[in-house]
């Protein structure tokens, strides 16, 4: 354990709007609740703030975690009302959290459809409870470390509120983009709404064609920004990449890195998952097969021996549908078949729906998600698709290598920094760059070259399987990063 600041390691406080095993939506929770648990272990006081959404405080109990309600609540001013707080200090599974219970602002929705003075409170309050939880928790952190654009109001408060930016607070910022499509906008005017002093209105500041953007406002105050991949961090800095914010993140890139998500190797486990009907390992696959004859079931199918290839993920365009769906009649005619999960854009799942219609013996879709039938995807396809418009990091790559079954994704962000072609070095799966129906044909093409050779296909299969990609690697390097903040 490296010690800094006179031989204490960094307190770490980590904000999220979500976070597993108390809330999901998408992969930030994944991550959210994951990295301090994975920090804790290695050695950093990581805790974590989260919303007490309804039903959270039931589902910590029922899993089992230590709940006790500070004495003292965590306040904070938005438009003339004074929001109280509950703050429940909540222990087990290796973390550390307070869960922040407000009724009326945490309630069934973790996000809005749209973002307007009242539907944003949740997440201002959330921001600027966080600046206020010493007092209820008696435990200063060293670092608040910020998870997109719900806490983005944290290190902009830090700056410009009438009170916090004044404070003298010596505390550190860290801001990770898990998406930079979603960067919270608002009326310049609102501003004033949570004691943001006007500078904040200036371009230098949060101005953004002539509205506030509560990201933009982050990356500006922030100490450290990161995201979630290497190859992410490249790509926001571009023009193309930077869904507008590429030229401000070009010129702060002195303080932008890329860090890998990890995956939760203890929750994603073919040896040990208890959602599979049948668990198996490198060194016996013979569960996987069984996976694969479940699933097919599920699509009331039976093995014929045609390859599968499945997807989990919302059908929305950043996840590839739009390359996706136009490809499935040849994909059909390339004797694949497909079994999709997910919900998403009504035009995707409708494209979806026909296609299962047309091709009954070739295409199944799942609308909605299924935890169980997840895992059983992962687990029983033959290959996994990924064809990502763009992809931060991406999860479902990961679970899909540990699972054993064959990425084939577009090159994109974070899945060109796991999957690489293979013949390549460390090849592990499939990619193409362009963002085609006709580039996805390609590698699918290459893709059943291989699964004809039983061998060559259990030992690329295999080489996913025995890579580590847990938080082992990247855990470390936000240490690192926490440590060179303090010096
Ligand atoms: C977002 C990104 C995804 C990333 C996840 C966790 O959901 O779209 O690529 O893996 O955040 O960082």
């Amino acid at each position: 354990m490296t010690a800094v600041q006179g031989g204490r390691t960094p307190k770490v406080l980590h904000v999220s709007p979500e976070a597993v095993p108390f809330s999901k939506v998408g992969g930030l929770g994944d991550v959210a609740g994951s990295l301090p648990a994975a920090l804790r272990d290695s050695g950093t006081d990581c805790r974590l703030l989260t919303p007490a959404w309804e039903g959270v405080l039931d589902r910590a109990r029922e899993l089992g975690f230590s709940l006790s309600r500070l004495s003292r609540k965590a306040e904070a001013v938005i438009r003339w009302k004074i929001h109280r707080g509950t703050v429940w200090k909540c222990s087990g599974e290796g973390l550390v959290a307070y869960l922040l219970e407000e009724p009326s602002l945490f309630g069934k929705t973790v996000y809005p459809r749209e973002l307007t003075p009242d539907s944003v409170t949740p997440f201002l309050f959330l921001s600027l409870a966080a600046l206020d939880l010493p007092s209820a928790t008696l435990w200063k952190p060293d670092i608040i470390h910020c998870h997109d654009w719900g806490t983005a109001p944290l290190p902009a408060a830090l700056k410009w509120h009438i009170h916090f930016g004044s404070s003298g607070d010596v505390c550190k910022t860290v801001f990770t983009i898990h998406n930079l499509a979603h960067q919270g906008l608002l009326s310049l005017e609102s501003l004033g709404d949570w004691g943001i002093r006007n500078e904040a209105a200036r371009v230098e500041g949060m101005e953004y064609f002539g509205m506030a953007n509560l990201m933009k406002g982050a990356l500006v105050s922030c100490d450290a920004i990161t995201t979630v991949s290497p190859g992410y961090a490249e790509e926001i800095l571009t023009e193309e990449g930077g869904e507008g914010l590429g030229g401000l993140l070009k010129s702060l890139s002195g303080k932008v890195s890329g860090i890998l998500n990890g995956l939760d190797d203890r929750y994603w486990d073919p040896r040990t998952d208890p959602l599979l009907p049948e668990r198996y390992s490198p060194d016996n696959l013979s569960g996987k097969t069984a996976c694969k004859k479940k699933l097919l079931e599920r699509a009331g199918w039976k093995d014929d021996g045609r390859p599968l290839l499945v997807s989990v993920g919302r059908m929305v365009e950043q996840k590839g549908f739009s390359i996706l769906l136009p490809a499935l009649e040849e994909l059909v005619g390339m004797n694949c078949r497909l079994f999709l999960v997910g919900s998403g854009q009504t035009e995707y799942e409708e494209a979806a729906d026909s296609a299962a219609a047309r091709f009954p013996g070739s295409v199944f879709v799942f609308r909605g998600y299924d935890e169980p039938l997840a895992h059983l995807a992962y687990a029983g396809g033959d290959f996994f698709l990924m064809p990502s418009r763009f992809e931060p990091c991406g999860l479902s790559q990961l679970i899909s290598l540990r699972y054993g079954t064959v990425p084939i994704v577009r090159a994109a962000g974070g899945l060109r920094d796991t999957v690489f072609e293979l013949g390549t070095p460390g090849g592990n799966g499939f990619l193409f760059s362009g963002y085609t129906p006709e580039d996805l044909l390609e590698a699918v093409a290459r893709a059943m070259e291989v699964f004809r050779d039983k061998d060559s296909m259990q030992l690329l299969s295999l080489r996913g399987m025995n890579a580590d990609f847990s938080w082992n690697r990247s855990a470390p390097l936000y240490k690192k990063l926490y440590e060179s903040l303090l010096l």
